[in-house]
């Protein structure tokens, strides 16, 4: 399948070996997990519960995380709205690889745009895109704060900070909205891994 590309002379070689091949050797179906919300709504800590507890479940799964990718993939990208949504367009088109891989992508990121979610669930396919939004108060995230980043914002050492002087646009459709003030991290693994069963996302593949 072709995809769009600026080059003239890039032609798509299409693989040997199909999904439905590779879900069988895994033993599941690929998909991708999408997080988004503001710094300190409990994104890494979320995803890394659950990339534990599929693990531990049989399932290959695999945390994208906002800042462990500017460590490597894009530790070229700053934080303008323009680089933004290049960040999030790559690690859309990455979680989908991972996803036609046959493995779960669990990815990160604040995101606070619905075009660059948009794009990334299209690089993946509806079916295999759960968009999760961790609906965190923003008063509950900067008392939070985690990482000491809402201080910097409110000492105006950061810019464009999320929630603070910068935009967050809600997903008004998410799959999945956790409620993290009210809720613990196990509560929300759980409401997490009951919708994830609902769409048969949590079944076994094997070959027959
Ligand atoms: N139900 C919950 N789910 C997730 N985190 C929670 C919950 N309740 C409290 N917390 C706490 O909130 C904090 C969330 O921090 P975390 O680093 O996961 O946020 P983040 O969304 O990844 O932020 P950033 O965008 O800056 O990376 C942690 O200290 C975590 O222990
Ligand atoms: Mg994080």
């Amino acid at each position: 399948m072709g995809k769009e590309h600026k080059g003239t002379n890039i032609t798509w070689h299409a693989s040997r070996v199909s999904v439905t091949t590779r879900e069988q050797l895994l033993g599941q179906q690929g998909y991708v997990v999408w997080l988004t919300g503001f710094s300190g709504s409990g994104k890494s800590t979320i995803a890394c519960l659950l990339e534990e507890r599929l693990i531990r479940e049989g399932h290959p799964a695999y945390v994208l995380d906002g800042d462990n990718v500017r460590h490597g993939l894009n530790r070229d990208l700053g934080f303008s709205a323009q680089d933004r949504d290049e960040n999030i367009r790559r690690v859309g088109e990455v979680a989908a690889m991972f996803s036609k891989a046959g493995v779960v992508a669990i990815a990160a990121f604040i995101s606070p745009y619905a075009k660059g979610r948009q794009e990334a669930r299209e690089a993946a396919g509806d079916d295999a895109f759960v968009e999760i939004f961790l609906d965190t108060p923003i008063a509950e995230c900067e008392q939070r704060d985690p990482k000491g980043l809402y201080k910097k914002a409110r000492a105006g050492q950061i810019s464009d900070f999320t929630g603070i002087d910068g935009p967050y646009e809600r997903p008004p459709n998410a799959d999945i909205t956790l409620h993290t003030e009210r809720f613990t991290p196990p509560e929300c693994i759980e409401q997490i891994l009951q919708f994830l069963g609902s769409r048969h996302l949590l079944a076994a593949r094997h070959t027959h």
